[in-house]
């Protein structure tokens, strides 16, 4: 079953049933190793989970919690290995979104989920992208609207020698440091799919439209250079004196990073459909606030799968 969460829409499953956890790899067709979040409803259940949940882990979800931060901690042996790929750490999240939290609440159970595509494409924030990447392979959406931050949650591990950001997301190193001595990063830039890395989903091509999409600072540059077919343009809003050719497709989004995060991938999903050749995005700007939306456009623009 999908539901909405405040980030992206998730395909859940009761993370203590393996069978069902099971189901949710081969609806997605996302490798086993893969570690799965699970959501709670309630600090006390993630508390379960956890062994040891520390006075660290306590802090952060009792500040951020409703809200998109994912905990990585030290998993207690009862929870499925099926629920974190075999690893002996498991991430912990609870959502904001009320109709997600009315259903974490009701079920009263811990529930697996991750967002709620097909593996390595782009994470649905409506009901609308489910049905169109799951289709039937889904039994259930939960309609809640558009998701409101847009982008997948921060991943903090707390099982590294310094509490270490996995995933960039909307809750950022700065806001994260007022709770901690220290926040490190995992990557500086798109990981080498070669190298080892922490945090097994973060493959770099990920978050992907089946469009070959590329990033651009200049766009006019993008014009003079390319006749191949009609581009599905993804630009900044401030950028009015720029003109596409006859045919292609623009989306356009606030130059601001919490807007442009939350209608991000609406827009790749609609140019995805718009039937172009290729999608080029403006690049935003290099600054730290922008920091999750990059990671996020250098993952779709990754070449390959
Ligand atoms: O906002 C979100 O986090 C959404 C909504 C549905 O909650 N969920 C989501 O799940 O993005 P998913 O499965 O698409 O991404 C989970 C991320 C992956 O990068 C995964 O590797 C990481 O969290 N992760 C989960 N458990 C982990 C663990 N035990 N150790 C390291 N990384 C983990
Ligand atoms: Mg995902």
């Amino acid at each position: 079953m999908a539901f909405p969460t405040e980030t992206v829409y998730g395909l859940g499953a009761h993370a203590l049933d393996p069978e069902a956890v099971e189901r949710i790899f081969e609806v997605k067709d996302r490798p086993e190793t893969h570690p799965l979040i699970v959501h709670v409803g309630d600090i006390e259940v993630a508390m379960q989970w956890s062994d040891p949940w520390s006075e660290e882990a306590q802090r952060l979800a009792e500040h951020f919690w409703p809200g998109p931060l994912t905990l990585i901690v030290p998993r207690n042996s009862r929870l499925p290995a099926e629920v974190t790929g075999g690893l002996e750490t498991v991430g912990l999240r609870m959502p904001s979104h009320p109709v997600g939290m009315a259903l974490l609440r009701r079920a009263d159970l811990p529930v697996a989920a991750p967002s709620a595509n097909p593996h390595q494409h782009l994470s649905p924030t409506r009901a609308e992208h489910v049905v169109h990447g799951l289709g039937e392979r889904v039994d259930m959406v939960i309609d809640g609207g558009a998701t409101d931050v847009g982008i997948e949650s921060t991943v903090l591990s707390l099982c590294e020698d310094v509490p270490t950001i996995l995933r960039p997301g909307a809750i950022g190193r700065d806001h994260l440091a007022s709770l901690l001595d220290s926040v490190a990063w995992a990557d500086d830039a798109v990981p080498d799919p070669e190298t080892r890395r922490p945090s097994p989903g973060m493959s770099a091509r990920h978050y992907a439209p089946e469009t070959r999409v590329r990033l651009a600072a200049e766009v006019e540059d993008v014009v003079e250079l390319d006749d191949s077919g009609a581009i599905g343009w993804l630009l900044l809003d401030g950028s009015s004196e720029f003109e596409p050719r006859a045919g292609d497709v623009v989306e356009r989004l606030p130059s601001e990073p919490a807007s442009y995060a939350a209608g991000l991938y609406a827009a790749l999903h609609n140019l995805d459909r718009a039937s172009c050749t290729r999608i080029v995005v403006q690049s935003p700007p290099r600054h730290e606030g922008w920091r999750a939306v990059w990671n996020r456009l250098e993952r779709a623009s990754t070449p390959g799968r």
